[in-house]
């Protein structure tokens, strides 16, 4: 496995790949099982795979954790080698924004609700980024996890408007065995608090079997897993809805591919989690 730290060598390696195909793992590095997990699903795919780490600080607004975000390249490069990862890119931020950045790309619409209302800012900084990554590692396929669900039909959309000549793949969510999405953030949890993040995904749950069970009012179904998470008197809730899926538009009445998605923040760490389910 190859460390890349420019864009000059990446791009003088990429040359040499005349017939085989690249797959690309974008992340913020801090690698848990739920990135492995793309890492194994784009060697299915492709010939050649990358991953890259880089914590883009385009992405965090002014009060969140970009400077504590966990970093530990040494663990990450030897997780990388062991899962079969054959380059590594890893740019310094001088080498990503040698000057601040003029051009930003912003996508309409499925920004504006959940984490993008949250977090102002935020998927513009993930598709400028992306899109940066995209041309710079030019890969033929690319994988991205449903656990940030949002960001999943962000990168669709970018694509699909960009003409960006990249197979885009969404893997499931790589959970904790009593249900809690692997996350990097997880770390911030103390072990009160990492007891009760379960409540995202049994929340979640609890929602899904009342679907399950013929519930189809929207209003209904949110207000329970509402008042699941409320139960737990350290959850702070950021946001819990239901969406249609990908398009991200409300619903009076459940129906069709549906997104239920809970952000809930522990003291300062912020986690989210989703289900996408298909309603009849
Ligand atoms: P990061 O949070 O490091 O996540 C990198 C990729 O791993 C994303 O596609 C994310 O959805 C996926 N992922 C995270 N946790 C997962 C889990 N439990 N199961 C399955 N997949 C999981 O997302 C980002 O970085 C950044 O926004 C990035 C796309 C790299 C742009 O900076």
């Amino acid at each position: 496995m190859k460390i890349v730290r420019t864009i000059q060598e990446w791009r003088s390696i990429r040359r040499s790949f005349e017939q085989q195909t690249v797959g690309f793992v974008p992340t913020m590095g801090y690698l848990h099982d739920g990135h492995i997990s793309l890492i194994k699903e784009v060697q299915q795919h492709a010939d050649i795979t990358v991953l890259s780490i880089f914590v883009n600080p385009l992405q965090f607004g002014q009060n969140e954790d970009y400077g504590s975000y966990p970093r530990d390249e040494e663990k990450d490069t030897n997780m990388a080698q062991l899962a079969g990862v054959d380059y590594v890119f890893i740019p310094d931020v001088k080498e990503m924004y040698p000057a601040p950045t003029r051009t930003k790309v912003h996508i309409e619409g499925i920004t504006e609700q959940l984490c993008g209302r949250s977090r102002p800012g935020h998927f513009d900084g993930v598709a400028t980024v992306v899109a940066k990554l995209f041309n710079i590692i030019q890969p033929d396929y690319a994988c991205f996890g449903q656990k940030d669900a949002q960001q999943a039909a962000v990168i669709h959309q970018l694509i699909t408007d960009l003409n960006i000549p990249v197979e885009l793949i969404i893997c499931p969510t790589i959970r904790e065995e009593d249900g809690l999405a692997r996350s990097s953030r997880n770390i911030y949890l103390d072990s009160e608090q990492r007891q009760h993040a379960t409540i995202l995904y049994e929340a979640l749950r609890d929602g899904f079997k009342e679907v399950e069970a013929g519930e189809r009012k929207t209003e209904t179904v949110k207000a329970n897993m509402f008042k699941k998470i409320n139960s737990v008197s350290m959850a702070h809730i950021d946001y819990v809805d239901i969406l249609s899926y990908p398009s991200l538009g409300g619903l009076s009445q459940l129906q069709g591919k549906i997104l239920m998605a809970v952000a809930v923040r522990f003291g300062a760490t912020r986690l989210i989690d989703n289900f996408i389910i298909e309603v009849n």
